[in-house]
């Protein structure tokens, strides 16, 4: 009897990268690389695991009792797959916070890990890019954050009105639960939860959830919707709202207007964000498509979480972006181009006597900085080693055959024009890097 099978299939929320989808992501991720670094970023890593510890501290509920991948290990410790990136920063930063030089400007594309229901723009593995500035305590780093964020999107040719940039204050989003609703601080984090499903639910299912926690309910929806149709001006007309934190953000708006990307930017008190390290300016982008709901990036500032590591002060304001979210985004707004091998070349094996000869062109034209992939098998015929190559993608074909090799010479196909010429080996670096456009 034939053995079963493993089965084939990956797991639940992650996907497999063939080399098509390895191809697209390494697009993605420089296109987004080439925009951080051109802000002056550099690039660091850190470890999958980390101990649960810290996590427990400042991720949030929601990451640590639902969401996280944790084990104990053959030492007894209590470790997590990392979730999110920014307490391995904050800690990685903290264990150096004296030396580096300020504004500590990092980024890093890790992949993160949430068990979560895998659906439309979530799933239980992703990457995500993070950007990070340290050391700013001024508005300057979120007008920084922000216009680099959108330059992220505009490096993918995303027209200014594909995307949204939401932004609010923690400051303002407590003050208001505190101060104006007085809810109590069991009951503060569960309706900021409903806040911030507010666009994913309808009127009726956001009304009756926030009825089973409000204690006045007339009064204090009457409050959450003032609140919720409030803008940057409006706001501190609420009363109990904390003037300094919509201060700040008046600054922010008040500068951001400097740059073409103001009319993308816009207050939206329903931001809420759902780690509790998060002090200050809070955000989040979204796509304008309603069929991509998830956010884009989200981001903000966070006051104490390098405390958590050691006794320097140092603020740090951030951003991630998810790679799922973002192909979607990308898909919907047609803006992923096709990816052909046009600069490299297939080199034939016109029959097993000329296989020094041919891997010795190979070598010469791999010096060259010309990527060149050679056939392994001189039995197969000229059109069956064309068709292949074909399918690999490649538009360009080198034949080294017995005649080319007595005339010093090397047939060059073109497989999409169905054309070809024939080139002397003196010529053929130049010739093919100019045909190659390297
Ligand atoms: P976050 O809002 O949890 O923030 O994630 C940021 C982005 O990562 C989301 O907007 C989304 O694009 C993507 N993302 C998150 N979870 C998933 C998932 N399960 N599947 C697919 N994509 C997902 C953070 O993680 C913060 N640590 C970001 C940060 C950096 N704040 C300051 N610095």
């Amino acid at each position: 009897m034939a053995d079963k099978k493993l089965s084939t299939a990956n797991y639940k929320g992650t996907r497999d990268f063939y080399p098509e989808d390895m191809q697209f992501r390494n697009w993605m991720f420089e296109t987004m690389k080439k925009v951080v670094i051109s802000y002056g970023y550099r690039e660091y890593d850190g470890p999958i695991l980390e101990s649960l510890d810290i996590y427990k501290a400042k991720s949030g509920q929601e990451i640590v009792d639902k969401q996280l991948y944790d084990f104990i290990d053959k030492g007894e410790r209590h470790v997590a797959i990392r979730p999110e990136m920014t307490p391995t920063l904050a800690r990685m930063v903290a264990a150096r916070a004296r030396d580096l030089p300020r504004p500590i400007r990092w980024f890093s594309i890790p992949n993160l890990w949430r068990y979560e229901a895998p659906g439309h723009g979530r799933l239980r593995e992703h990457w995500q890019l993070n950007v990070d500035i340290f050391g700013v305590n001024s508005v300057t780093a979120e007008i920084e954050i922000i216009s680099l964020a959108c330059d992220i999107l505009f490096a993918f040719n995303a027209p200014k009105d594909s995307f949204r940039v939401k932004f609010s204050h923690r400051g303002i989003l407590s003050s208001f639960l505190r101060n104006t609703l007085s809810l109590g601080s069991e009951k503060e984090e569960a309706v900021a939860k409903i806040l911030d499903k507010k666009n994913k639910i309808t009127q009726s299912e956001f009304e009756s959830s926030l009825l089973e926690l409000l204690q006045n309910p007339n009064e204090q929806l009457t409050l959450i919707y003032q609140y919720l149709n409030s803008d940057v001006d409006t706001v501190l007309q609420i009363p109990g709202i904390n003037e300094e934190s919509v201060r700040y953000i008046q600054e922010f708006y008040d500068k951001i207007k400097i740059l073409e990307i103001s009319e993308s930017v816009e207050f939206d008190p329903s931001i809420i964000r759902g780690f509790d390290y998060y002090t200050g300016f809070i955000f989040e982008i979204f796509d304008t498509n309603k069929e991509n709901k998830r956010s884009l990036y989200g981001g903000g500032r966070y006051d104490n979480l390098i405390g958590l590591f050691s006794n320097e002060e140092l603020s740090g304001i951030g951003f991630g972006l998810g790679d799922v979210t973002l192909e979607n985004f990308l898909k919907t707004h047609k803006l992923i181009p096709e990816f052909k091998r046009e600069s490299s070349v297939y080199l034939t094996l016109m029959n097993n006597s000329l296989l020094s000869d041919t891997l010795l062109l190979a070598r010469e034209l791999r010096k060259e900085g010309i990527d060149t992939e050679i056939s392994l098998d001189g039995n197969q015929k000229l059109g069956k080693q064309i068709s292949l190559a074909e399918k690999k993608g490649y538009r360009y074909l080198l034949v080294l055959g017995e005649d080319e090799i007595k005339n010093n010479s090397v047939v060059l196909k073109d497989l999409k024009e169905s054309s070809q010429i024939i080139i002397l080996k003196s010529q053929l670096i130049n010739e093919l890097k100019k045909v190659l456009g390297i």
